[in-house]
């Protein structure tokens, strides 16, 4: 497994990491035996950093990577890095109820985390939007302090702006901004990119195969279930869904050629822009299968030159993709877009 560090602050981290969020939520039902199984095959392959959220189902995504830690060989549970999100409120319904980013709140967040997933330390920490009510100085000062007391390793952020960056940058070495980055969402390009680059701040990229969306596994009539969060998500309605399928098409086109499968050439073009815009990105992919998996750390031996990554932007131009990446009232939360 390929290695790099996230960010001057950050730790070393395999080159891709795991998203196990579709594993308790937001995409319908999944397998808890099979998610188990797809945790240990990761880090058996070498993968190293875990992401989860809180909030994931209510705690149930952390008390499942307790859970596969605890049944990992101990060397592989030693060299695991836990990367949590904190701060998203829920209701008894399972509704959203708002970002507490309070620094008495992130402490508590961080407590039952930690006994959750059964670690002395979180790797990396992270608030998971920014709460408008509370100076992203004093958020990340509490993570600081939980840093300094051991209970946190490194500091991290999610779905920020380059001043939201830079802000937080000056209270405490940040490792990594957590953030939407794939084919068809390239909005940090101009701006928050170039500006995590500067402070040698890591990336790790979320959405790289967009939810599924661009994984070439997509079926045009595939019905979800009532709480996947595709159901709501603009681009997977209707005239919008189509249209993004066919960009998936043409991707299709290049893969066969290749010899590789359009999940693959996603996830490669992703690994691809690190060294071209000078940042350190890992991908997060949110794979719940081994099978899954199995193919996205196949995209790790997947080479695009120059005249291939050319041809995948002729597939896919920037800005291409029909619809928002959120429904609008999630958009109105995004820091990042601002
Ligand atoms: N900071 C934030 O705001 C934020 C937001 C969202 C997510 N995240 C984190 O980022 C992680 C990744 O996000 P994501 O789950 O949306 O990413 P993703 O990798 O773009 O999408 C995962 C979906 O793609 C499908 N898929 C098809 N082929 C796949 C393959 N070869 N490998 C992996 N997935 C494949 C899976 O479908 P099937 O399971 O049906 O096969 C799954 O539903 C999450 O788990 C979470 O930890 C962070």
């Amino acid at each position: 497994m390929r290695t790099l560090k996230l960010g001057a602050a950050g730790p070393v981290s395999s080159a891709l990491g795991l998203g196990c969020m579709g594993m308790s939520a937001l995409y319908g039902e999944a397998d808890r035996d099979e998610s188990i199984a797809t945790i240990h095959a990761a880090l058996d392959a070498g993968v190293t950093l875990l992401d989860t959220g809180d909030f994931y189902a209510m705690g149930h995504n952390e008390l499942l990577i307790g859970e596969a830690l605890r049944s990992a060989p101990a060397a592989h549970r030693e060299k695991a890095l836990t990367s949590v999100k904190f701060g998203a409120l829920r209701d008894p319904d399972g509704g959203w109820a708002g970002y507490d980013g309070r620094p008495a709140a992130v402490k508590n967040f961080a407590a039952y985390s930690l006994q959750r997933l059964g670690v002395d330390h979180i790797d990396v920490y992270r608030i998971a939007r920014v709460d408008e009510t509370v100076p992203i100085e004093e958020t990340v000062g509490a993570i600081a302090e939980l840093v300094e007391k051991g209970h946190v390793r490194h500091i991290g952020l999610s779905e920020v702006s380059a001043e939201t960056l830079r802000r937080a940058a000056a209270v405490a070495p940040i490792s990594d901004l957590q953030i939407e980055y794939s084919l068809i969402s390239r909005g940090i390009e101009d701006e928050i990119l170039p500006t995590a680059a500067e402070l040698g701040i890591g990336v790790t990229a979320y959405g790289v195969l967009s939810r599924g969306l661009i994984s070439g596994h997509f079926e045009r009539d595939r019905k979800l279930a009532a709480n996947d969060f595709r159901g709501v998500s603009p681009r997977f309605q209707g005239e919008n869904l189509q249209r993004n399928l066919d960009l998936v098409d043409a991707l299709r086109k290049i893969a066969d050629a290749k010899g590789v499968s359009v999940a693959q050439i996603a996830i490669a073009w992703v690994l691809a822009q690190g060294p071209r815009f000078g940042a350190s990105i890992v991908p997060l992919v949110g794979a719940r299968r081994r099978d899954r998996l199995a193919e996205a750390l196949g995209a790790l031996d997947v080479r695009l030159d120059a005249g291939d990554l050319a041809a995948v932007e002729e597939a896919v131009p920037a800005g291409a993709a029909a619809g928002d990446r959120y429904p609008e009232a999630q958009m109105a939360h995004l820091d990042s877009e601002r």
